[in-house]
């Protein structure tokens, strides 16, 4: 099996499908990987640490393209690249199936195998593959440092003889995965949290982290079956607007990361609601690319709105490249080891298997 993947457009993307970590795994399992040169070289990964993996290295992206059988990306290989993907060569990433509908079909036609792995289930037997799971959670850690980076005071309650500094306070929106990393990191450097989340569920794993859980009076339970969040009605929009203009009156930062599937990011945090808080205040809105949670939201900027800073980025990761590359690459050679025959040397696409059936591009 000819494993290979090719260098992403660097201006938006610096993550990596294949660190030299899981070279050593695909290895073992026989495969033969291919990168194009300078692959890994914006992370400290050279050519030479590859190929001491015995890792081939060709001249440029279209020599990896011609010769793989198998393909894994973060984002759709730029168009040059992906129109040279023939018959029966299988491409693997995040590939925003909605947004890329247009260029995902034409690769369809061709009898290219796409998958696409935002679409996994969330089942047990998926959680070693599940990356929206592993770069949430580097995304929740990442907003509290980047937003604590920006706010003005301490974080944490000190007692000096000059004084006592009070902790901050911290409001995070939306209790998933990326939601429950930011309170732990939070609480971990001294803030007092608050969350909120549509989904009842969430209340007990916020409050076991020592975040304090805000609900929305008389809310019912607004979780679809896979775990997600439903949109709300209009009541409980009232009610959590009322509740949260209350709370961020006292709030010092607040981390937004409330989405649903497949939709715009609900607006939460209102203009007014802005106006009432802190001056000093500080909001890093993880929904940014995705609409923003708050009303000024702009994509990789910093907007000030009555004193408070309101921030957002397209992608936070492309911060923590190194760690981020490392648990996609493991991401997607366990699912890769459920997609392959070892017995046959060859991939085997079995539509009964959920995890497959999902992913697939059809
Ligand atoms: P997500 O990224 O789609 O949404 C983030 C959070 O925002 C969610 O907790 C959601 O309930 C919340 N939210 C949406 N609209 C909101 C609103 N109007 N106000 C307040 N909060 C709002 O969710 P994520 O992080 O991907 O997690 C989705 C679910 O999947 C969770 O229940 C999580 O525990 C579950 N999960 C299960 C796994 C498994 O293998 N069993 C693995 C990972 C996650």
């Amino acid at each position: 099996m000819k494993l290979g993947s090719v260098s992403e457009n660097l201006s938006s993307e610096k993550r990596i499908s294949i660190t030299p970590e899981i070279v050593k795994k695909y290895n073992s399992l026989g495969f033969k990987v291919y990168l194009n040169s300078g692959y890994g070289s914006h992370l400290g990964f050279n050519d030479n640490e590859y190929k001491n993996l015995k890792v081939e290295i060709l001249n440029n992206p279209k020599e990896v393209i011609k010769i793989a059988d198998l393909i894994v990306q973060l984002n759709l290989p730029e168009d040059e690249n992906s129109n040279l993907i023939g018959k029966d060569q299988t491409l693997i990433g995040i590939f925003d199936p909605y947004i890329n509908k247009q260029k995902i079909n034409n690769l369809i036609k061709k009898k290219i195998n796409i998958f696409s792995l935002e679409l996994l289930p969330r089942i047990t037997r998926a959680q070693s593959m599940d990356i929206l799971s592993s770069q949430a959670n580097l995304a929740g850690y990442k907003a509290v440092i980047e937003s604590f980076s920006k706010f003005e005071k301490a974080i944490p309650m000190m007692m000096t003889a000059a004084g006592t500094v009070p902790a901050a306070k911290v409001l995070v929106v939306g209790a998933g995965v990326a939601g429950l990393q930011a309170i732990a990191t939070a609480k971990r450097m001294g803030a007092i949290v608050f969350a909120t989340d549509v989904r009842m569920a969430s209340r007990e794993q916020v409050e076991s982290l020592g975040g304090k859980f805000l609900t929305v009076e008389n809310s019912e339970n607004l979780e679809t079956n896979d775990g997600y969040a439903k949109e709300t009605t209009d009541s409980f929009k009232k009610k959590q607007e009322e509740l949260l203009s209350e709370i961020l009156k006292k709030i010092d930062i607040v981390i937004c990361t409330a989405l649903i599937p497949g939709k715009k990011a609900p607006l939460i945090i209102k203009d007014h609601m802005i106006n009432n808080m802190k001056t000093g205040s500080v909001i890093y809105d993880l929904a940014a690319s995705q609409g923003g949670n708050t009303a000024f939201t702009e994509v990789d900027k910093v907007i000030e709105k009555n004193g408070v800073k309101i921030m957002g980025e397209r992608n936070v990761l492309n911060k923590l490249p190194i760690s981020s590359s490392n648990l996609y690459a493991k991401n997607i050679y366990n699912f890769i080891l459920n997609l392959y025959d070892k017995e046959n040397r060859k991939l085997n696409i079995d539509l009964e298997d959920v995890i497959i059936k999902k992913t697939l591009l059809k």
